[in-house]
Formats: C-alpha cells, sequence, structure tokens
C-alpha cells in the first residue's frame, strides 16, 4: 500500500518537474487569472474553469494566457492539479460566506481521481481546507496524501503593485500531510519564485488572515491617531512622517477614508467569526474595523465643518469627489470607501459629482455618477473637492489652484506644497 501512496506522489512530482502536468483554475478572477498566467509562463498547460459563461468567452477569445477555459466543471477529471481561486465573501450579518468553496470543492469532488492535486486559494477561515473540504473529497473513497493531495496556499496578490506580482512574491503552503506539502511545493516550485511551506493548512489560512489582520488594525491605529490629531490641532502627517525616521521598531502606515477592497476589509472577519464558535472575542479586529468603518462619517462631518466656515449649508453644496477607486492607481471599486463618502454626502443634501481617471462610471443601489473631467471650471465650480483616493495621474497643482476648498483624506496636496516650498 505504502508503495502505491508513493507512485501517485513520485508522479505528479516527476510531472511538475517535466511540466506535462495539466494545471486547472476555478475561479478566474483577480487572482485566478495572474495564477494562470503564471502556470502558463513557467510552461505548464492551463485548462480555466468558470461558472461564470462571461468570464469564460472573453478568455477564450484570446484575451490571456489561458490556453482553455470552460463552464463544463465535469472536466475537472482531465488535469493533474485543481487551484480553488474562487470568491469568500461576507454575508450580511458579516459571518463568512463559504457557498463558493463548497460548490467549487463539490464540483472537484464529483470529478476526483487518482494522482489528483487539490490547492485551496480564496481566503478563508482556520479550518475550512481540513472541516469542509477534506471529508467531501474522502467522501469518494479516495484517501487524502496517498490517492489524492490536498493544501492550502493563499494568494498574495497586491493589485496595482509595480513591483510585487505573483511570481515574484513568496507564496506561503500548507498541505494536509507530508506528502501533499511535497506535491504541492513541487507544483508551485517552478512558476514562483520563492515557497514558504509551513507545517499545516491551518496554519497558511492563518498567515493570510494574520497578513490582513495586521493591516486593517495599523490602519486603524493611524486613523485613530488622526482624529486624535485633529482634536489637538496636530498636524498628524508630520507626526506620522516624524515616526518613520526611526530606523527600528516602527513601521508606517497612513490614515485614509477608511479601508476598501475585498481583502482588508472582509477577511479578519473570517477569522472573528471562527473564534465566536470557540467562544472568544477578537477584539483588535473588531475595533479596528469599527474605527476604519467610521471614517467615512468622520471625513463627511469634516466636509460639512468646512462648508460651514464657509457660511455654507452641505444641503445644496456642489461636491466634487477625487477618486473613487479604493485605493490609488487601480480601477477597483468593491468596498470602496468613496461609495460611503458619496452616499452620505448625497444623504445630507449635497450635489456630488466625482473625477477617477480609472473609473468611469459608477453604479450601485444608491449611486448612478460618471467621472467628471478635471478642468480649473469643473474645480472651480465645485463648493468643495474631497480627495478620497490619491491616483498617481491627477494634476493635483491644479487642484491646489484652482479648488475654493479641498478636504484631502490622504495628504495628496502635500507633494505639491513641497515642491512650491522647496
Ligand atoms: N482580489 C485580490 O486582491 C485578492 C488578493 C488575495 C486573495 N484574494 C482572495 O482570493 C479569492 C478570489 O478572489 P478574486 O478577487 O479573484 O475574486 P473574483 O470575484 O475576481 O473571481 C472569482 C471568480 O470565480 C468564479 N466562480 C465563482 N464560483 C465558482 C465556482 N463554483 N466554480 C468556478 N468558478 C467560480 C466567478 O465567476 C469569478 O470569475 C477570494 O477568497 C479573495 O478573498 C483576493
Amino acid at each position: 500500500m505504502k508503495a502505491t501512496a508513493q507512485t501517485a506522489a513520485d508522479v505528479l512530482v516527476a510531472k511538475a518537474q517535466d511540466r506535462s502536468a495539466l494545471i486547472g483554475i476555478v475561479g478566474l478572477g483577480y487572482v485566478g487569472l495572474p495564477l494562470a498566467m503564471e502556470f502558463a509562463r513557467a510552461g505548464f498547460r492551463v485548462l480555466g474553469f468558470d461558472v461564470s459563461q462571461a468570464v469564460v468567452d472573453s478568455l477564450t477569445q484570446g484575451r490571456s494566457h489561458v490556453q482553455d477555459a470552460t463552464t463544463d466543471l465535469a472536466r475537472l477529471r482531465e488535469p493533474d492539479v485543481v487551484s480553488i481561486c474562487v470568491p469568500t465573501p461576507l454575508s450580511k450579518t458579516k459571518d463568512p460566506d463559504v457557498s463558493y468553496v463548497l460548490a467549487a470543492t463539490n464540483a472537484v469532488k464529483r470529478a476526483l481521481r487518482r494522482g489528483q492535486l487539490i490547492v485551496l486559494e480564496s481566503t478563508t477561515y482556520p479550518g475550512t481546507t481540513r472541516e469542509l473540504m477534506l471529508p467531501a473529497l474522502e467522501e469518494t473513497g479516495l484517501k487524502v496524501g496517498e490517492d489524492f493531495f490536498l493544501a492550502f496556499s493563499p494568494e498574495r496578490v497586491d493589485p496595482g503593485n509595480p513591483k510585487w506580482n505573483t511570481h515574484n512574491t513568496p507564496k506561503v503552503v500548507g498541505g494536509l500531510t507530508a506528502a501533499c506539502r511535497r506535491v504541492a511545493m513541487a507544483i508551485y516550485e517552478p512558476a514562483i519564485e520563492r515557497l514558504v511551506a509551513v507545517s499545516s493548512p491551518e496554519a497558511a489560512e492563518l498567515v493570510k488572515i494574520l497578513e490582513n489582520t495586521f493591516r486593517s488594525v495599523n490602519i486603524g491605529l493611524v486613523n485613530e491617531m488622526a482624529i486624535v490629531c485633529d482634536k489637538l490641532g496636530v498636524d498628524v502627517w508630520e507626526v506620522i512622517e516624524a515616526a518613520a525616521t526611526k530606523p527600528f521598531g516602527f513601521m508606517k502606515f497612513t490614515p485614509g477614508p477608511g479601508v476598501g477592497g475585498h481583502c482588508i476589509p472582509l477577511d479578519p472577519h473570517y477569522l472573528a467569526w471562527k473564534m465566536r464558535t470557540l467562544n472568544y472575542r477578537t477584539r483588535f479586529i473588531e475595533l479596528a474595523g469599527e474605527i476604519n468603518a467610521e471614517m467615512p462619517e468622520y471625513w463627511v462631518a469634516r466636509v460639512v465643518d468646512r462648508l460651514n466656515e464657509q457660511g455654507r449649508a452641505a444641503r445644496g453644496s456642489k461636491v466634487l469627489v477625487m477618486g473613487v477607486a479604493y485605493k490609488k492607481d487601480i480601477d477597483d471599486v468593491r468596498e470602496s470607501p468613496a461609495l460611503d463618502v458619496i452616499r452620505l454626502l448625497q444623504r445630507r443634501g449635497a450635489a456630488v459629482s466625482y473625477h477617477d481617471p480609472h473609473v468611469r462610471k459608477l453604479k450601485d443601489e444608491a449611486i448612478d455618477l460618471a467621472s467628471i473631467p478635471l478642468t480649473s471650471e469643473t474645480l472651480a465650480a465645485a463648493d468643495c473637492v474631497v480627495i478620497v483616493t490619491d491616483h498617481s495621474d491627477v494634476d493635483y497643482g491644479l487642484i491646489e489652484r484652482c479648488a475654493r476648498l479641498v478636504v484631502d483624506t490622504r495628504n495628496a496636496l502635500a507633494s505639491v506644497r513641497r515642491a512650491r516650498y522647496a
């Protein structure tokens, strides 16, 4: 029996080394596509799977490195490796919604055959791979570590980051068994510059949540510091810049309008939920989440105060929001604090417009706007300009010169001022 187990792992390791392994990627979004691209670049054949016909159509029309993409999940029997990159959102009550992971696991289970490696890449709570996926996959009668292999390896992609991408960002891998880890390491090794093995899937699952919780808590801390400085009449940016000159023991984080995207506002809640099931309340996570979520309200109150100083009410004022993506130089508006800022301003009766060079249209249940041009006229027409996202390709000098009133949540005008007084 042992000899057979060795053989299944050995066969897959050999297929990784000679690149004959067929790689299946389930979920071809922000995470799945770049990963597919790295496997293709390393010389593997890649078969993409998605439930969305539109996603598959756009890929098969030749706009990507995925040679073949399909909505036919029965074909999951073909790949030697199945990497699952499906969404892990929150429910309305901020509980994990693992329905996509479950659906993908069930599809894999229906097609599972001897010799396959299954890797979950989606961010999730510790225990998902072992408690949710393993029992389902073993219902087939196949045994993990012998017949098939199972691992968790979190994606760390940072959209818009010019330096760190899927290929050169070290990748953490945790297998269910030593054989699972060995096979997973062998498969990723040709595609990713550096791999970091950990002893279990739970450790790998927690690594990802620690990273995002670390960011959420530190952003929460500087956001609170911004409120503290405002009340004390001290410039928070000056304090942060000076603190950042300390060569050890300090890491610079910057305040802003809140957090956005599909990671930082969501992922820590996966851990908070898991810990609630163990009767433990994760206080840092909840506090940071609260502070970050309150920042749009804080900044809108600043806008109202500043307008008031000019003898104007928010109601009827024209407010131009600069930048609506959740962070600079990207076009993603998911969970963007700009959406809250716009909603809160509209609720106070302001007439809101926006400019974002990366986002031409903005639409949700309450908002239906299109980006307006950034000109001296559009700036001068606004009673207040609120800088929410500090995109690089924006003429901040023009804003400084033409806007009547600016509320700058990102300190974006500092570079203009520095240049002027240098
Ligand atoms: N976007 C990021 O920057 C980022 C970074 C690190 C980790 N993550 C994590 O990676 C995971 C995926 O995120 P994303 O941003 O790529 O999501 P996404 O929404 O961009 O893409 C997910 C894709 O999966 C498809 N899909 C859904 N259910 C499916 C199923 N059952 N079978 C096949 N395809 C299915 C969807 O149609 C979609 O195309 C999430 O857990 C997320 O938290 C995201």
